[in-house]
C-alpha cells in the first residue's frame, strides 16, 4: 500500500496508518470450511486446500473462527487452552503450515480470541472451583447467593436464562455471560490479564496478523454487581429472556478499556502494525470509545454491524453511513459487516437480488469491510431439520429466532452431494442445503453474472481504484428509492448509484458529471460511456468512475 497516501487521509503517522485500511476481510468458520480428514467437521488443512478461492476472490484478510482445544460446547468459543490446536481440526504444525500458505499467498491471517471467558474444562477453572481457597478462586467471578436465596443478581445469560451457575461443592454461584460451560474470566486480576496477554503473545510469535476480540465489550463487569435496570418493553413470548434487562452494569464498563483493551493494544504494537479487531454490539456512540480516546489506545476496528439491523432503504441507510462517519475520532478509520456465524444471511435478509447491491454497498463504503464465507455465493439460510439442531442457543431458546446452525452449514464448492465439503460418505455436521446446483463456487465460476463473478468484480475495481479503498466518503441526496454517494481521493472520483425500491428511477451524476459505468450488479455488462442522467433499474446498482470537469 502506499504509506504516504494513507497519511494524507489520515495524518497519522506511518507506524498507525496500517495495512487494514485498504484491506478486505473474509470470515472463515473453520467446522463448515472444508473438511480435510473426511470427519464431516471442516479443519486446518482443509483451509488450507482452499486458499486459492480467497486469492481468486480478492480479499486481503483471512480471518478464522477458534479452532483452540475445546469441547465444543459453544463450537470453539469454549477454550480449554489458549495455546493450543484442537485435534479435531488438527495440530500445532498444521496451523503453521495453513499461516505460511496463506503469507506466502500474501493473505494476513487473523486468529479469533476469546477474552472474557474461558470453557469449564479449563484447567484454570478447574481449580478455581476446587475449593474457595483455591489459589485460582479469584480467576473467575464467584459470589454468593442473594440474601434470600437463588442468583446474586439479575443479570441474564446471552446464551439464555440467568447469567449465574450454582456450584454445590463450593457453596457459591459463578458467573457466565454466555453457557454455563464458559465461566467469565476476571480481567480484574492482574494474574489473568498476564495470562491471557501470554496467550496472546504466543500466536503473536508464531507470526498472527491479529486478533479479533471476541464480545470483548463484555470483560468487566460492574464492581458492585449493580442489577440491571429492567427492559420495560420486553416482552417474554417473543423475546428471549436476555432481553428483560438493559445491560449496563454487566456489559460496556469503562475499565474495559485500561484493563483489556489498553494492554492488547500494547502488545500488538510491541510486535509491530498488529491488527485488533473488536466484536462490539453497541450503538455507534459507544461503539466508537473503543477506538480509544489516545491515539494507538484502543481496537482499530471496533466491528460497525449496522448493516446487520439497518433498514434497507435509502434514507435510513444515507442517514445511518453520515451518522457514523460523522462518530469517526480523527484518524481513525471506519469498517462494514455485512454477515456473520451468528447473524442470519444477507441474502435471507434482503432477497437474492437486493444482496447484490448490499455486497456493492458493502463493498464500495469508506472503511475495511468483512465478508463472511457463503455470502459470496448468495447462500442463504439452511432449514435445519429439529433432530439436527447443533446451536445451544437454539436447544435453550427454541423457536425465538437465535438458533446459528442455519448460517453455520458447510461451504459450498460444486455441486456433488457434500458439495465437496466432505467425502459423500460421512454425513457433515450441519445439512448441506437447498439449491445447491447454483449455489456452489465451481458453477458461480463459469457463471459471468453470478453473485461470485459481481464479487471478484467489486474486489478488482476496490483494487485498481483508491477512491474505493481509500477515498473520502461524500454523500449525495437520495434520488427516487436510490442512495447516492460519491468516494473520492485526490483527482480520482468514483461515484455509486443503488436502487433499494422496486421501481427503476433516473439517476442524475453529481455537478452535471460525464463519466464511464465500471460496474453494475450484472457484471457481465460492458463499461459504457454515461451523460448526466442515467436510468437504473429497481434492485440494481452502479459504479462509476467520473470524468474530471
Ligand atoms: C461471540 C461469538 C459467538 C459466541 C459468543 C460467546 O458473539 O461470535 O459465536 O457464541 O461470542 O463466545
Amino acid at each position: 500500500m502506499a504509506l504516504a497516501e494513507v497519511d494524507r487521509v489520515s495524518g497519522r503517522t506511518e507506524r498507525d496508518s496500517g495495512w487494514w485500511r485498504d484491506a478486505v476481510v473474509y470470515q472463515v468458520y473453520p467446522r463448515s470450511w472444508q473438511d480435510d480428514s473426511g470427519d464431516g467437521v471442516g479443519d486446518l488443512a482443509g483451509i488450507a486446500s482452499r486458499l486459492d478461492h480467497l486469492v481468486s476472490l480478492g480479499v486481503d484478510v483471512l480471518w478464522v473462527s477458534p479452532f483452540y482445544p475445546s469441547p465444543m460446547a459453544d463450537f470453539g468459543y469454549d477454550v480449554a487452552d489458549y495455546r493450543g490446536v484442537d485435534p479435531l481440526f488438527g495440530t500445532l504444525e498444521d496451523f503453521d503450515e495453513l499461516l505460511a500458505a496463506a503469507h506466502a499467498r500474501g493473505l494476513k491471517f487473523v486468529m479469533d480470541f476469546v477474552p472474557n471467558h474461558s470453557s469449564s474444562e479449563h484447567p484454570w477453572f478447574t481449580e478455581s472451583a476446587a475449593s474457595r481457597d483455591s489459589a485460582k478462586r479469584d480467576w473467575y467471578l464467584w459470589r454468593d447467593a442473594a440474601p434470600g436465596g437463588g442468583a446474586p443478581n439479575n443479570w441474564k445469560s446471552s446464551a439464555g436464562g440467568s447469567a449465574w451457575a450454582w456450584h454445590e461443592p463450593t457453596g457459591q454461584y459463578y458467573l457466565h455471560q454466555f453457557l454455563a460451560a464458559q465461566p467469565d474470566l476476571n480481567w480484574r486480576n492482574g494474574a489473568v490479564r498476564e495470562a491471557m496477554l501470554d496467550a496472546m503473545r504466543f500466536w503473536f510469535e508464531r507470526g498472527v496478523d491479529g486478533f479479533r476480540l471476541d464480545v470483548v465489550y463484555h470483560c468487566i463487569v460492574d464492581e458492585q454487581f449493580r442489577d440491571d435496570p429492567e427492559n420495560p418493553d420486553f416482552d417474554p413470548d417473543t423475546r428471549p429472556s436476555f432481553d428483560a434487562v438493559v445491560p449496563t452494569f454487566s456489559t460496556d464498563r469503562p475499565e474495559v478499556m485500561p484493563l483489556v483493551i489498553e494492554p492488547m493494544r500494547r502488545l500488538a504494537d510491541a510486535y509491530g502494525n498488529r491488527l485488533l479487531i473488536g466484536e462490539i454490539y453497541l450503538s455507534p456512540e459507544k461503539l466508537v470509545r473503543y477506538y480509544g480516546e489516545a491515539p494507538a489506545s484502543g481496537v482499530q476496528l471496533p466491528f460497525n454491524f449496522q448493516l446487520i439491523f439497518a433498514e434497507w432503504r435509502a434514507e435510513p441507510l444515507a442517514a445511518l453511513i453520515r451518522d457514523y462517519e460523522a462518530l469517526i475520532p480523527d484518524g481513525e478509520w471506519p469498517n462494514w459487516v455485512l454477515g456473520n456465524h451468528d447473524q442470519d444471511r444477507i441474502a435471507t435478509r434482503v432477497g437474492p437480488e437486493r444482496a447484490r447491491i448490499a455486497a456493492m454497498l458493502l463493498l464500495t463504503l469508506r472503511g475495511t469491510p468483512t465478508l463472511y464465507q457463503g455470502d459470496e455465493l448468495g447462500m442463504t439460510n439452511v432449514e435445519i431439520p429439529t433432530e439436527r439442531v447443533r446451536d445451544p442457543w437454539e436447544l435453550n431458546m427454541p423457536g425465538l429466532g437465535e438458533g446459528r446452525d442455519p448460517v453455520r452449514t458447510p461451504m459450498r464448492w460444486d455441486a456433488s452431494p457434500h458439495a465437496g465439503f466432505c467425502p459423500d460418505t460421512v454425513e457433515p455436521w450441519l445439512p448441506i442445503g437447498a439449491d445447491l446446483a447454483r449455489l456452489n463456487v465451481a458453477a458461480q465460476s463459469r457463471e459471468p453474472d453470478s453473485m461470485l463473478a459481481l464479487h471478484r468484480a467489486l474486489l478488482a475495481l476496490r483494487r485498481e481504484r483508491p477512491s474505493l479503498s481509500l477515498g473520502d466518503y461524500r454523500s449525495v441526496a437520495a434520488q427516487g428509492e436510490a442512495l447516492c454517494y460519491e468516494r473520492v481521493h485526490g483527482a480520482e472520483r468514483t461515484f455509486v448509484a443503488l436502487n433499494f425500491g422496486d421501481a427503476p428511477c433516473q439517476i442524475e451524476l453529481p455537478d452535471g458529471a460525464t463519466g464511464t459505468i465500471r460496474l453494475t450488479s450484472r457484471p457481465s455488462v460492458p463499461n459504457r460511456d454515461v451523460e448526466a442522467v442515467i436510468t437504473l433499474a429497481a434492485a440494481d446498482g452502479i459504479v462509476v468512475a467520473l470524468r474530471q470537469a
